[in-house]
């Protein structure tokens, strides 16, 4: 019989995917996934541990989810609650004692081995324990990568794919560098395949991930080229021969890390889409160096520069922190001041947290929680601005929308623009939407690119609509 599993997700894309191929590796195994979990065998929280909050809304998650198990454990039924991610592995140990109920705890690098754990808690249950005690989150040699099943549902025409994982940056406000390890690159042979079984899936848009992406550097093979790794520029224009690939997107990126090569596939590569999500955190040089960000605010301008002489359309987003401790109001208005000398067409920012075990969270000079409420406020009021700014600048232009779900009204369809904002298209005008009825008319559209022209801009949305498929 089929078993159910529920996987919650909170935190980056990278969660996203991992938690997907989660749902993967336990279909062999015989779980379905589900979507509630009051009916499942088996509930993953898949956490984030970036900043406070996140934590914080597991715990009170775990709280939940024990009455559930509770209440199904008095009708004679299992329930097993498993927390995988970054809290799972920098808190594990302390997890299983704080939160009994949870059965497995696993990191990030360890989801290939879940039946494994599983079978192990099923064991712990049947010799008579309440609460089963499984934990792994080590960091093995055999990586989640080369276990995987290679199939997936590729089921809508933008997709993520994992080709990096892990920081050797140290930033020193940042966790990642500890939960996820050291950095870790896929080969190209691997990447490239697991686009092409994308592609064979109807897939068009695909999204390279990893924590500090544009420092891939992937093994080579088969190649009579001198260097045994590719940098991500290299990459691009690998997965560029992808028949059926149209659109090429990477994130998140390091300032440091922006070469020649990938700069040149920004102009080059037709596919390589005009938007970058670039986080420079701040825009006092003090800040940057005691953050550990190894540039200034300088080379963050020249890069942008670069980027610009190379695609002059290219929209930029970026990530900024507001009260890192020793902030003063004067480093807080370089930022201000950064932010409006590059014009972001979106961005987010975030309140200082101080996280467990970084250098930073030692500092004693931390800012008061006033101050930092008040400069974020300043700052995301600048940056609302600006979004709505660039927003405006597309009003009246024609451009490629990919449609990638329904819309919320009748007779529209949900799409991105190549600068990453939602389109709102409406279909209704569209030639066989009226004659064939709803469904069949936007099962057409629905996944391809077409051409739209923009017709009204709001402050997070555009409206279009169709001119041809
Ligand atoms: N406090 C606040 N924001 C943080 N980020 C990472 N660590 C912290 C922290 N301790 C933000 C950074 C990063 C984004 C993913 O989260 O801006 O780019
Ligand atoms: Fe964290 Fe990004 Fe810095 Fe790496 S580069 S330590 S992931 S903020």
């Amino acid at each position: 019989m089929s078993k159910k599993v529920f996987i919650k997700t909170y935190g980056c894309q990278m969660n996203v995917y991992d938690s997907n191929r989660m749902a993967n590796v336990l279909k062999p195994v015989g779980y379905e996934v589900s979507d509630s979990a009051e009916d499942a065998d088996l509930v993953i929280l898949n956490t984030c541990h970036i900043r406070e909050k996140a934590a914080e809304k597991v715990y009170s998650e775990i709280g939940r989810l024990k009455l559930t198990k509770m209440e199904k454990a008095a009708t004679g039924k299992d329930m097993f609650i498993a927390v995988a991610g970054c809290v799972a592995q920098a808190e594990g140990a302390e997890m299983m004692k704080r939160a009994p109920a949870v059965d497995l705890v696993l990191g990030p690098q360890t989801y290939h081995r879940l039946p494994d754990m599983l079978s192990e808690a099923q064991a712990q249950r049947d010799a008579g324990r309440s609460s089963s005690r499984v934990m792994d989150t080590e960091f093995p040699i055999d990586t989640k990568f080369d276990s995987l099943p290679t199939e997936s549902d590729f089921d809508r025409p933008a997709q993520f794919l994992t080709i990096q994982e892990g920081c050797d940056k140290f930033c020193a406000f940042c966790v990642v560098p500890y939960t996820r390890g050291a950095e870790y690159s896929r080969s190209v042979a691997d990447v490239v395949a697991e686009a092409e079984r994308m592609a064979a899936k109807g897939v068009v848009e695909i999204t390279l991930l990893g924590q500090n992406v544009n420092a891939y550097h992937g093994a080579k093979d088969g190649e009579n080229t001198q260097d045994a790794t590719a940098n991500l520029g290299e990459l691009i224009r690998a997965i560029d021969g992808v028949e059926g690939i149209s659109r090429i997107r990477y994130t998140t990126s390091h300032p440091r890390d922006m070469d020649d090569d990938l700069i040149n596939a920004h102009r080059d590569i037709a596919a390589c889409m005009p938007y970058l999500h670039l986080p420079v955190q701040s825009g006092s040089d003090a800040i940057l160096e005691a953050m550990n960000r190894k540039h200034t605010r300088e080379d963050y301008f020249q890069v942008i520069e670069r980027l610009r002489a190379a695609r002059p359309d290219l929209a930029l987003s970026s990530d900024f922190i507001v009260g890192f401790p020793g902030e003063t109001d004067q480093d807080f208005e370089d930022t201000l001041d950064l932010v409006r000398r590059v014009k972001f067409a979106q961005a987010y920012s975030f309140k200082y947290s101080p996280r467990p075990g970084t250098p930073a969270s030692v500092i004693e000079e931390q800012v008061p929680e006033d101050v930092k409420s008040e400069r974020l406020t300043r700052l995301q009021a600048l940056l609302d601005q600006q979004q709505q700014e660039f927003n405006q600048s597309t009003l009246g232009m024609e451009m490629d929308i990919l449609l990638e779900r329904e819309g919320k009204l009748e007779g529209q369809l949900l799409g991105r623009s190549p600068y990453l904002q939602a389109v709102h298209v409406d279909l209704s005008g569209a030639d066989n939407a009226l004659d064939e009825g709803k469904d069949q008319a936007y099962n057409g559209y629905m996944g391809k690119l077409v051409r739209v022209k923009i017709v009204e801009a709001g402050p997070r949305s555009l409206k279009g609509v169709l001119i041809s498929a």
